[in-house]
């Protein structure tokens, strides 16, 4: 059974190709090969690479070693996820990779996802669906033409929270609360204080 962290994840992706880059354990696509044509696990370590081949083994998915989208073809995947990495890491990793993304981005970071955020809206993916699973959040993206609407009036600070997730009342409240708890006076504690309106 994946973690909910996990099963966020894998409720969103599209395939019916998909890639995950950095799959470690290999938990997720294990669960995604049940239903989805291809699924290649992509690993740049030798420790997670083994490991993924032997927790896949007798599957159909496909573990392949290399460094984030160069273990890929262009055109090979629908989709492609990447999970538990820092941000940094995985804006890196689709920024190197630009040439070869598909439609479909389901990227799960371990820390602020504002410079992924910052990344998609500058290289033509829009929000679809951003997930909270407490303290994780689940972007969901796509491929699209011109400016993500989800981003219409709205300052920078939307890329440190999320543009569709401050329509969630319950993590407002949460980051608020953090951020009173940090002591924090800035422009992030008034733009959420903004939002609620309080
Ligand atoms: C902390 S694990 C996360 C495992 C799993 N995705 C999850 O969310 O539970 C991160 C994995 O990503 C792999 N990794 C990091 N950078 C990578 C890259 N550029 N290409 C392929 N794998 C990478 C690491 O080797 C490690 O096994």
């Amino acid at each position: 059974m994946l973690s909910a962290r996990l099963q966020a994840v894998a409720d969103r992706v599209l395939g019916p190709r998909h890639a995950d880059v950095g799959s470690d354990h290999g938990l997720l696509p294990l669960d995604l090969v049940a239903r989805l044509e291809l699924v290649i696990a992509v690993e740049k370590h030798v420790g997670p690479f083994e490991r993924c081949r032997l927790a896949v083994a007798g599957t159909a998915v496909e573990v392949r070693f290399g460094d984030g989208l160069d273990a890929l073809e262009g055109g090979e995947v629908d989709s492609l996820s990447i999970c538990g990495m820092g941000s940094l890491n995985m804006r890196d990793i689709l920024e190197r990779g630009r040439e070869k993304l598909p439609a479909q981005l389901v990227l799960q970071p371990m820390d602020n996802a504002g410079p992924i955020r910052g990344w998609a809206r500058r290289n033509g993916y829009h929000l679809q669906e951003e997930s909270w699973i407490d303290p994780y959040v689940v972007l969901d993206l796509r491929a699209a033409t011109g400016d993500d609407p989800a981003y219409a009036g709205l300052s920078e600070e939307a890329y440190f929270f999320g543009p569709l997730l401050l329509s969630n009342p319950d993590y407002v409240a949460r980051q608020r609360a953090w951020l009173e708890s940090l002591g924090r006076t800035d422009g992030r504690l008034e733009f959420l204080t903004r939002r609620v309106g309080s």
